[in-house]
């Protein structure tokens, strides 16, 4: 399903590296090529320093898409026009305190993770690092702006600089965010409360 810059580019990794973006990739292509009827090695499919997007001036508005992976989970969104990011993040007993001292989390965001009761604090710091880097990816600019500057909400869903941030929840019990330009978006973003995603076969 890869191009040859595609497969070069993976190769370039270590071997987790290679095998995750190899599969990560063919699943784009897979999720997109679905979207825009087309094989998946047939789907015009860039990056924008970085970000994947889809080349041409064939589609009226243009299809979106995002990946992020964490461990040995994969999240990939797609849409048919409205601009949308996703990022995910295994938990791992993350802490408050590391995550100030880190400087990527602020004095009221640490707050607000302090009123919470003890267990539920390492699942709030890697939301508050999910919803950051999901504003940082849609904006296209990922961590060449510093995620303190980015102000998360403290909750499961939030409007942030314009795009509005929901849970997505994969399996595994990773935590993760998708944003999506908010205009578009009030209608049927509360359908996706509880959205659990699809896993998608690309191997
Ligand atoms: C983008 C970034 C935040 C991803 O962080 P991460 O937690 O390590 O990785 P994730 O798994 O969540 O996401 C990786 C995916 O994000 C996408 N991505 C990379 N850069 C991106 C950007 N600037 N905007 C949006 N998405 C981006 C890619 O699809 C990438 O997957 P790939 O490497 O397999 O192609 C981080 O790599 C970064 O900030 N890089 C520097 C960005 C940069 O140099 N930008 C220059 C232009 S301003």
């Amino acid at each position: 399903m890869l191009t040859p810059a595609e497969r070069d580019r993976a190769a370039r990794g270590t071997l987790p590296v290679h095998r995750r973006r190899v599969l990560v990739r063919a699943g784009l292509r897979q999720l997109l090529g679905q979207l825009l009827d087309l094989p998946p090695a047939a789907v015009p499919l860039g990056s924008d320093r970085g970000r994947p997007v889809v080349l041409g001036r064939r589609w009226g508005r243009r299809p979106q898409a995002s990946c992020s992976t964490s461990g040995d989970v994969a999240l990939i969104g797609v849409s048919t026009g409205v601009r949308l990011s996703v990022d995910v993040q295994q938990v791992h007993g993350e802490d408050v305190e590391v995550a100030v001292a880190e400087g990527w989390l602020t004095e009221d965001e640490r707050r607000g993770v302090d009123r919470l009761p003890p267990p539920e604090r390492a699942r709030a710091v890697a939301r508050a690092w999910v919803q950051k880097e999901a504003v940082l990816k849609a904006e296209g600019c990922g961590l060449i702006r510093s995620p303190r500057t980015v102000l998360t909400p403290g909750a499961d869903h939030g409007l942030v600089e314009g795009w509005a941030l929901s849970p997505v929840h994969p399996a595994g019990g990773a935590v993760a965010c998708l944003a999506v330009r908010a205009p578009t978006c009030r209608r049927w973003v509360p359908q996706l409360r509880g959205w659990a995603g699809r896993p998608v076969n690309c191997s």
